[in-house]
């Protein structure tokens, strides 16, 4: 197993998941990488490991480098397991020097591994590391995406090791964005962003700031999933500039479930109603769209409609499965509504409105409700929705979608 040098003396010598799909609730259908990175000087760094099972992927392309023990220090960004799953086998293998972590990060050391003679040093923004060519500054990167998260960077090099920051899941056999699709892999970064991150935006825009204010110059930006950015790292810069402030587009969704196909044709009408406007619009029916890819979607929508009917006086589950995760991620500044069919109750849209509203979401109308199966006057009220949030959304008068993802605008 090839290591790749991606920099002078400086290697990816990550593992590749080609068979993961889901983590913890965001669909992973391209899978993804593990990427840790090993700094050969005259002191010899490697930075993260891989999640545990591929532990020997490791070993094998460190050993195309260098004999592992020959490693000085471990920079361990962050300790969740798909990059400290190893940690404990590499150290016993390596036997650091030493091991730098946040202060955060010593603590969830502790809390995973048994590290009594562990030689670990807590580091923070401002400390420098010396490798002798090369410098190791560190950043602290709270809650991208835990507290105890860090990046180090190696100014000689113009390189920022991001961990989390700027990733994507997404396996393939290219290690650089410049070797794969553009569209893809913003899609891929989107989405990456929007189920993993989106929850912290406010704290991301903030440290974007603080590493301009910093001046660091970037010519390559080397994540621990997915491909590094050394093409323009300039573009994933600017699209978390504009995802960390969830500047929308003029995009609607209209997302639904379904039982009898009564609320699916209410979801048609809303849907007709909205193109009236000439806004882009995306019908999504849970039964076969992931929770993870509405949410790429959710990012940068300026309105989201959702239906439901009623089942056993509530929402369907897969509904009542999007709002939770939903909720968990927290996005700002949308404009809502509901609707859904039914028999003899009818809770569910008014249900789903309450939710929507304890999210600090703004509702544009009264749910609509249609009973048994709609016919053409009765779907009236949905196209009137339609048009309602079409205009609303026009009157925003925002970018035409897919700009901000695919440009970072
Ligand atoms: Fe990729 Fe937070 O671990």
């Amino acid at each position: 197993m090839k290591p790749v040098e991606i920099k002078d003396n400086i290697y990816w010598v990550g593992a590749v998941d080609w068979n993961i799909r889901d983590f913890h609730g965001y669909s992973t259908y391209k899978g993804s990488t593990y990427n840790a990175y090993l700094a050969k000087d005259e002191k010899v760094a490697l930075f993260d490991t891989v999640k545990k099972p591929f532990y020997m992927d490791l070993v094998h392309r460190l050993h195309n480098v260098i004999d592992p023990t020959e490693i000085d220090y471990l920079v361990v960004n962050h300790l969740e397991p798909d990059h400290s799953g190893s940690l404990k086998d590499t150290v016993e293998a390596v036997k650091p020097e030493k091991i730098y972590t946040s202060v955060m990060g010593a603590k969830s050391m502790a809390g995973y591994y048994k590290v009594d003679n562990w030689p670990i040093e807590t580091v923070k923004t401002g400390d420098v590391l010396s490798l002798g060519k090369n410098s190791v500054h560190f950043l602290d990167a709270r809650m991208v995406h835990w507290p105890d998260s860090m990046f180090s960077y190696i100014p000689e090099e113009k390189l920022l090791i991001s961990n989390d920051g700027f990733g994507q899941h997404w396996a393939t056999s290219e290690r650089f964005d410049d070797q794969v699709d553009n569209g893809e892999l913003m899609r891929q970064a989107a989405k990456y962003y929007a189920n993993i991150l989106m929850l912290y935006s406010p704290l991301i825009a903030k440290l974007l700031e603080k590493v301009a204010d910093m001046g660091l110059e970037i010519d390559m930006i080397a994540p621990d999933h997915g491909l590094i950015w050394r093409n323009n790292p300039g573009q994933i810069i600017q699209a978390y500039q504009t995802w960390s402030k969830q500047k929308a587009t003029a995009k609607a969704l209209v997302v639904y479930d379904t039982m009898w196909h009564s609320t699916e044709a209410m979801a048609k009408a809303i849907y007709d109603g909205i193109l009236d406007s000439g806004v882009s619009v995306q019908l999504m029916n849970l039964a076969c769209t992931h929770r993870s890819d509405v949410m790429t979607e959710v990012l940068d929508a300026k309105a989201v409609v959702f239906g439901s009917p009623t089942l056993n006086n509530g929402m369907l589950p897969r509904m009542a499965d999007l709002l939770h995760y939903m909720r968990g991620l927290k996005p700002t500044d949308k404009i809502c509504a509901t609707f859904g069919s039914y028999g003899w109750s009818g809770e569910a849209p008014k249900m789903m409105a309450a939710q929507l509203e304890e999210m600090n979401l703004s509702l544009i109308d009264e749910p609509v409700r249609t009973m048994w199966a709609p016919n053409h006057d009765s779907l009236k009220p949905c196209r009137e929705l339609g048009q309602k949030i079409g205009q609303a959304v026009v009157e925003a008068n925002l970018p035409p979608s897919c700009r901000a993802i695919y440009c970072g605008d």
